[in-house]
């Protein structure tokens, strides 16, 4: 496995490969890897020749300076777990390589369809043009025949499939279930700045989530909101950001079940946690 920094050196192993006749698959991360990326790059070593993956905590998408600050980093460990896992080539660059100061000081104009005005995007603006930004960026240089992203980041999972469409990426776009603790916690980088005791409440949040599929179809989608808001503000520690049940597609407010999917995100202390549920039962997770 090789490590490279650069976008040139980059360039040429691939076109090395390519000359070769291997296919390239690609799973973009931000480091401080965890069983759910092992699970996007294991299905990316399995279906392609070449597993490219890039580790890179992308300052263009947090909109808050202390979040990016203590974002983990730990580029040693990460790839160690990858060259375990059979990747070729990992990139990880500096903000430097990446960014020209303009591009930085930026924000990058993308048109989002709306899918940027709802939940995240509503209350982190900004955060999908930097993801844009970045990943269309690593997508002209990586040219990937495959890419791998995770349904826990459902939002940008569907933002990322519109941008393949209108920027004409020729590129398929491969999501991968949410993988979870067995307590049911959705696993995140984020997690390891979680307490003893602030984790064993963040565990509340998937056990409201997969109750509230049983009351889905017998009540309203509000109904099912409000309920869902109510337990996870009960949990001592927990504050809800938003609960919204959103048509999985078009990621707007909806009010059938059918191809519905609830998205929440929750303060436990200090740490912003998010995961989803999907409410159709031929989807569910
Ligand atoms: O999901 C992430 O880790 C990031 O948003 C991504 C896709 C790697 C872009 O920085």
């Amino acid at each position: 496995m090789k490590i490279l920094s650069t976008q040139v050196l980059l360039r040429n192993e691939l076109e090395q490969l390519r000359a070769a006749g291997k296919t390239v698959g690609f799973v973009p991360t931000m480091g401080a890897l965890h069983a759910g990326h092992c699970s996007l790059v294991k299905r990316c070593v399995a279906e392609n020749d070449v597993c490219v993956v890039s580790v890179f905590v992308n300052p263009t998408q947090f909109n808050n300076a202390e979040d990016l600050a203590k974002y983990p980093r730990s580029l040693e460990r990460d790839a160690a777990l990858l060259e375990q896992q059979g990747v070729a080539l990992v990139f990880a660059p500096t903000p430097e390589e990446m960014y020209s100061p303009e591009e930085m000081n930026h924000t990058f104009e993308f048109d989002f369809g709306g899918l940027d005005q709802v939940m995240e995007g509503k209350y982190r603006p900004g955060h999908f043009n930097g993801v844009v930004q970045v990943v269309s960026k690593l997508f002209r240089l990586v040219q990937p025949r495959k890419a791998y992203f995770g349904e826990k980041d459902y939002q940008q999972l569907a933002i990322i499939r519109r941008m393949v469409k209108v920027m004409d990426f020729n590129v398929e776009i491969v999501g991968c279930p949410i993988v979870r603790e067995p307590s049911g916690l959705a696993l995140s980088s984020r997690n390891e700045r979680l307490s003893a005791d602030e984790k064993q409440r963040a565990v509340h949040i998937s056990q409201v989530l997969f109750e509230s599929r049983n009351l889905a179809g017998k009540h309203t989608v509000q109904y099912v909101q409000n309920w869902v808001v109510e337990q996870i503000n009960a949990v001592n520690g927990l504050q809800m950001e938003y609960y919204e049940i959103v048509d999985g597609t078009t990621l707007q407010p909806t009010s059938v079940w059918d191809n519905a999917v609830g998205c929440v995100t929750v303060y436990c202390g200090p740490v912003r946690l998010i995961d989803n549920i999907k409410y159709t039962t031929t989807q569910n997770q």
